[in-house]
This record gives C-alpha cells, structure tokens and sequence, in this order.
C-alpha cells in the first residue's frame, strides 16, 4: 500500500474490536493514534502493545455521550497535535430494543452514545479541518441501519443517523470544492465485544483483524462508503427495494427461538 494521507488520527471506542483494530493498524503504519475509550486500562494496553512494533499511541479517556467533553477533548488534541488528519467516530452500542420489552434506559443509551456521541466527535473535528481544508471523517454506520432489523429498534435507527448524516455533509462539502473527505462503512456482522453476545446466527460473520484490514484500505483510499462483506451487503441492498409491508412480514419471522433464524442487526 502506498504512503497513508494521515499523520495524526482520533479514534473514538479503541479499546476493543474495530476501533483498537485500527488504531493498531495505523500506529503500526506510522500514525500517531490518539485512542478513545471509557476503559483506561484496555488503552494503556494497547500503546504498550503497538509501542511495542514501533507504533505511538496515547490513551484518551473519553466517554462520547459526554458531548461537552468531547468537544473539550478533541479540541485541545486537535490544537496540540497540529491538526487531526483522521477522525474516526467509531464508539458504539448494540442493546438489543424488542417492541415488546422496550425500555427507554436502553434507547436513551443506545442514542446518547450512537448517534449524539458520534455527531459530536464529528462536529467537533469538522470546522477545525475546513479552516485547514485538509481531514478525513469516517462514521461507522452497519448495514443493519438500512432497515428496521428484529429487536434492533434503537440500534438500527442510531446507524441510520450515522449514514445519512455523514451522507448529507458529504454532499455539501463535494459542492463546496472543500479538501476534506467522508467515509462511511457498513460492516456485517464481525466478531468484537459487541456481537458476542449475540444468540442467533450471524452469517458471514468476519474476524476482526479481516474486518480491520478491509475498512482501513477504504479509509486511504478516501472511499466514500464501504459496505461489506458482498453477500451481507447484497442482501441489504435487496432487502432496501423491497416495499414496507413485504419487509415487515420477512422480517417479522426472525424469531430469536428459532434456530439459524438472523433475529438482529450487525
Ligand atoms: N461488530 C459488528 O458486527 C459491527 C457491525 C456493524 C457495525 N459495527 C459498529 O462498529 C463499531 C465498533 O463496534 P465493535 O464491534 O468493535 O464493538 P466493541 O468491541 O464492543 O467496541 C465498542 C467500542 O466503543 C466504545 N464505547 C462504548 N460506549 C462508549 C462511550 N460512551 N464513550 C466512548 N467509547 C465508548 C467501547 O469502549 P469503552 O467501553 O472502553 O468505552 C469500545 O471500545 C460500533 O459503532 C458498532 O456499532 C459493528
């Protein structure tokens, strides 16, 4: 791979899965990470490991639903690094929120961190990069924000603000003749923290480094979207056309108890 456009890079929810994937992926490539998360103790470990193959990453102790510390946090690391090159709005949930047991803890959590967490990692990264005129903003949305999935209500509708979200200032920033570029990924279902805990079946599920390798060749190559893998994303993509009552009744027959039955989101 040719030399990467980024010195500099904040990753929020690096402590695990694909956030700390990539941010090892970059420190080993010679950025110099900025790595955010709630668990210190799983930051510390991974600047100990990357310091370990050469790389240099520094522990942010960061809870994103927390917006004025957000700003506060990227603020200062953007003034004191020179400038982030790559801010990558990873931090996420996946509660499972079924119609029949919705609690609004859950909702309100699943859209304090997904969706206002990551709006505000975005907010307060892209004023300083126009006034550079030079960044990388990458959301990590899922293609289970391309519909309502099974027991999914809060999580899929939090990944379908990050989608249209990114997707709208994309379309401002290419009319505005502005350097700065937007990235969206739409993974399948990956192995990571968040989907272990998953019962139903999860196919194509990926290990996490392949996963890791896949999104971050799509950030240098200043992609706009990535969805992967195919099979996962040809069957969201079919399952977009097909009209509300058709999906309802498909949908509706995931049923956690069934067995092999996909009965939630990536
Ligand atoms: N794995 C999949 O199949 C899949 C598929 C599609 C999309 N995604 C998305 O990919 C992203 C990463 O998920 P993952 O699969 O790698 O799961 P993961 O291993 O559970 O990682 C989630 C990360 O988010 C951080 N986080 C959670 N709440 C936070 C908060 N309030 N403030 C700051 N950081 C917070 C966690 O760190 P702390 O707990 O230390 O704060 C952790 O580092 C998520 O946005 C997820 O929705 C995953």
């Amino acid at each position: 791979m040719r030399d990467l456009p980024w010195k500099t890079a904040l990753i929020t929810g690096a402590s695990s899965g694909l956030g700390r994937g990539l941010a090892r992926w970059l420190a080993t490539r010679g950025v110099k990470v900025f790595a955010a998360a709630r668990r210190e103790a799983e930051l510390r470990s991974l600047a100990e490991e990357c310091a370990k193959m050469g790389g240099n990453v520094e522990p942010v102790r960061l809870d994103v639903a927390d917006t004025q510390r957000t700003f506060a946090t990227i603020g200062r690391i953007d003034v004191g690094c020179g400038g982030l090159d790559l801010v990558v709005a990873n931090a996420g949930i996946g509660h499972e929120t079924p119609a029949t047991k919705l609690t609004w803890e859950r909702v309100e959590e699943t859209i304090q961190v997904n969706v206002t967490g990551a709006a505000a990692t975005v907010c307060a990264a892209l004023p300083r990069m126009l006034e550079r005129n030079r960044g990388q903003l990458v959301g990590i949305s899922s293609l289970g924000g391309f519909r309502g999935m099974p027991r999914s209500a809060a999580y899929s509708a939090s990944k379908a603000f990050l989608w249209v979200f990114l997707e709208s200032l994309r379309v401002d920033l290419s009319g505005s003749g502005s350097r700065v570029r937007v990235t969206t990924i739409y993974p399948g279902f990956v192995k990571s923290e968040l989907t272990a805990k998953n019962r139903f079946k999860m196919p194509f599920l990926l290990e996490t480094d392949e996963a890791v390798e896949r999104i971050a060749r799509a950030m240098a190559r200043g992609d706009a979207e990535l969805a992967f893998p195919w099979q996962m994303a040809s069957v969201t993509a079919a399952a977009r056309l097909l009209p509300t009552p058709l999906w309802t009744a498909v949908a509706a027959r995931a049923r956690p108890s069934k067995k092999g039955a996909i009965s939630g989101a990536p």
